[in-house]
């Protein structure tokens, strides 16, 4: 696993978005896994100030996101459709038809399990971006988490829902559920980056990074990738021993 510490927020954004525009430029149809929240709002920034000023091509890249709020149409602001619209989509020169998040209207397992078939028809993901959850989910994949869980139904822990509720007016708004890739579609990814800043992500990296591979830290599944970088900053990095 190869470890990147940096300063801050902005160059973690730099050092991210550059491994991820490397890519677009070295394949013009790459397929992108994506991630939502607050830890990858820097590199998005980042990615279209770059896209802008080198005129980045992305019409041909596909992507797929991780994971949506169970009932949450694409319009409602708080989905993660609209996020990555707002964040990301709206401002390269991306095809939308392109860009895949799971339904929020899904409603069983074996419906949200064609997102994973999707992705192979795509021909998998190229490269899989991931934030991390102060309790080790990666996705919306909770402690307990079957290492062979493919995209499916997930219930947020109190913990997630908590974190979660800094996005809405109350925690009692907080969807209870999401669809989820699982952590054997994550795993199937030919290359992973891993970004994390702060203090309270400081006990996940360490099990992510040098914690027993267990599903209690469901983070812990990256030791067993052959390509997983993970740039996070100082305090992020503050427990880790070696
Ligand atoms: C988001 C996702 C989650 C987040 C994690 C960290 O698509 O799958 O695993 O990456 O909850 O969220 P932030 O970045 O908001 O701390």
């Amino acid at each position: 696993m190869n470890v990147i510490i940096v300063k801050n927020d902005t160059q973690i954004g730099q050092k991210t978005g550059d491994l991820i525009l490397n890519k677009v430029k070295a394949n013009k149809s790459a397929v992108l896994g994506l991630a939502t929240g607050s830890s990858p709002i820097s590199t998005y920034k980042y990615i279209i100030e770059k896209t802008k000023a080198e005129n980045i091509d992305w019409s041909n890249i596909k992507t797929f996101n991780l994971d949506e709020y169970k009932g949450l149409e694409p319009t409602h602001e708080h989905s993660y459709r609209f996020f990555m619209n707002d964040n990301l989509f709206n401002h390269i020169n991306i095809d939308k038809n392109n860009t895949y998040v799971p339904s929020g209207a899904i409603k069983s397992n074996q419906e949200a399990g064609e997102y994973d078939k999707e992705i192979e028809k795509a021909g998998g993901i190229d490269l899989q971006l991931l934030g991390i959850g102060t309790n080790g989910h990666i996705g919306f994949n909770e402690p307990g988490t079957s290492f062979d869980s493919i995209t499916s139904i997930v219930n947020l822990t109190d913990e997630t829902i908590e974190m979660n509720s800094r996005f809405f007016a109350n925690k009692s708004d907080v969807p209870t559920q999401a669809i989820s890739m699982g952590l054997k579609s994550i795993m199937n990814a030919k290359e992973i980056v891993l970004i994390a800043m702060g203090k309270n992500k400081a006990e996940a990296i360490y099990h992510l990074v040098e914690g027993e591979v267990g599903t209690q830290w469901p983070c812990s599944i990256l030791q067993n990738h052959s390509n997983v970088t993970i740039v996070v900053d100082e305090q992020a990095a503050s427990l880790l021993k070696k």
